[in-house]
């Protein structure tokens, strides 16, 4: 049986982002159950209506990489109590009709939001904005369970290594098994 190809859009272009690392976790906990990749997007531009089309080379590669996906896991840092810019504006060149007769990209695709803050929120607010611009996309969200992980500082080393605590990894865990689930429910293979 194909496996289920898992696409993840991690919030942060930070190289030592916290939650680059948290997808990468994710990424060795599903092992060989999907195909997890990370999504790269720093080459995207502002989204400006006067360069849409044609549109430029990063943005046709993101589209094509999010269009064979099955579904996508959203990693979202907190800025502000709300998601980082470069998110907002990646999943807003992904909401634009491409020119040619297709169904919107994103419309349908499973969804699931993890998050990793240095504050007390743990990304939750973040998430819940994020939720909400990708409900009136017609993403099929999975609004439970949603991993949020806060106080980072704590669970870093000197270098910005994270590494989860006993109670933090097994919610991921849990959330890994919920979402190939969820997945697998709506994707037929
Ligand atoms: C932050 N940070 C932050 N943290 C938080 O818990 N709540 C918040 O509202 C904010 N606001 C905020 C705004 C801006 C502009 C920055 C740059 C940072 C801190 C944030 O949690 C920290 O930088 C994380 O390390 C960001 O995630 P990545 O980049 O490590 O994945």
């Amino acid at each position: 049986m194909e496996k289920n190809k898992i696409l993840a859009i991690v919030g942060s272009l930070r190289k030592g982002s916290l939650n680059r690392q948290l997808a990468l976790i994710v990424k060795e906990i599903i092992g060989d159950r999907a195909d997890f990749e990370l999504l790269e997007y720093d080459d995207v531009p502002l989204m400006n209506e006067d360069i849409e089309f044609p549109a430029p080379e990063p943005v046709k590669r993101v589209r094509e990489k999010v269009k064979s996906a099955d579904a996508i896991w959203f990693f979202t840092p907190e800025h502000n109590h709300f998601f980082p810019s470069a998110l907002k504006n990646v999943i807003d060149w992904l909401s634009r009709p491409t020119g040619e007769e297709e169904p919107p990209i994103l419309a349908k695709k499973p969804a699931c939001f993890s998050g990793v803050s240095l504050g007390m929120a743990g990304t939750s607010l973040a998430q819940d904005h994020l939720v909400t611009l990708l409900s009136f996309l017609d993403m099929d969200i999975m609004n439970f369970p949603r991993v949020t992980i806060p106080n980072a500082m704590q669970l870093m080393d000197d270098q910005g290594k994270l590494t989860l605590n006993e109670t933090s990894y097994s919610f991921v865990k849990d959330q890994v098994e919920a979402f190939l689930e969820f997945v697998k429910n709506r994707v037929n293979k």
